[in-house]
């Protein structure tokens, strides 16, 4: 089957979902590749059109075992005619649970015809000193392993006449898909006299919850918990106090000690 450019599309606020789809892309190695970075709030409101003769692959994190609500919007708009699609689920360590499956049928329903999928390990958001979790994840296997999954793509693209003969995926996951549960306070994040009002974290906050005029102000409503502004400030000014993010963080670090390997489904 003749690709003739891929697009990659990921949400990344710290970084392990933007690291896996790179590899990815390292390994199906086309010369044509464009990223769409969906953690920036104005490439979240450009509606995407694909076409058959392109590849996209998704990459997100998981959130509550389901993909980021805030992707929703953008996912519904996507306009794609019989695009062969990639899915890729980044949890940190606990579980992907119906991420996956929810990320491929979101895609089908707008048009992607999935040829394969993944799950890959980040370090947790709420990865802290104290509260480690999956840190340094993905590390250098991790990403040989992505690279690897990426090389399997391009031969299974390779061995297909065209997209009608791509056959059905399947990813683990259940219907319904994992309830929300209740939304925990986002009242989480301590700003220390180290911040130098630099304005780096508000540009890496996908949701503009930083006030641009007072870097210590994050709108609480606004906020995803995605921790973003605190693994991205050069100063290390910014962590979590004591809250029910922390307490989280806790139980993860004691839980979900065993490394947890990446699953590929082609
Ligand atoms: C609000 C929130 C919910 C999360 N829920 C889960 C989860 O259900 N299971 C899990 O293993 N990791 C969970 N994580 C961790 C992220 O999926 C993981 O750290 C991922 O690597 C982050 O991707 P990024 O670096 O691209 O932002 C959650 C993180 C956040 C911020």
């Amino acid at each position: 089957m003749e690709i003739q450019s891929v697009k990659m599309a990921f949400f990344s606020p710290t970084g392990t979902s933007k690291a896996i789809i790179q590899a990815v892309a390292q390994g199906i190695n086309h010369d044509k590749v464009e990223l769409i970075d969906l953690t920036r709030p104005d490439i979240r409101k450009q509606a995407l059109k694909t076409t058959e003769n392109e590849l996209l692959i998704v990459a997100v994190p998981v959130y509550a075992g389901r993909v980021p609500g805030l992707l929703m919007g953008w996912l519904q708009s996507l306009e794609a005619n019989n695009t062969p699609c990639v899915c890729i689920a980044v949890y940190g360590n606990r579980e992907y649970d119906d991420a996956l499956l929810e990320l491929k049928e979101s895609l089908e329903k707008q048009g992607c015809k999935p040829v394969a999928g993944a799950a890959y390990i980040g370090e947790h958001s709420f990865s802290a000193e104290d509260t480690p979790i999956a840190v340094a994840r993905p590390d250098e296997n991790d990403l040989k392993h992505a690279e690897a999954f990426g090389v399997k793509i391009r031969e299974k693209l390779d061995s297909l006449a065209s997209v009608g003969e791509i056959p059905g995926l399947e990813v683990p996951g259940n219907r319904p898909y994992k309830a929300m549960g209740g939304k925990i306070s986002t009242d989480f994040i301590e700003v220390s006299d180290a911040c130098t009002q630099c304005g780096i974290c508000e540009d890496l906050c996908p949701v503009n919850a930083i006030d641009y005029a007072n870097d210590i102000m994050v709108d609480q409503d606004l906020c995803i918990r995605c921790c973003a502004c605190i693994k991205g400030c050069p100063e290390g000014a910014r962590s979590m106090k004591a809250s029910q993010v922390k307490d989280v963080a806790k139980w993860l670090c004691d839980n979900c000690k065993a490394p947890k390997e990446p699953v590929n489904f082609l």
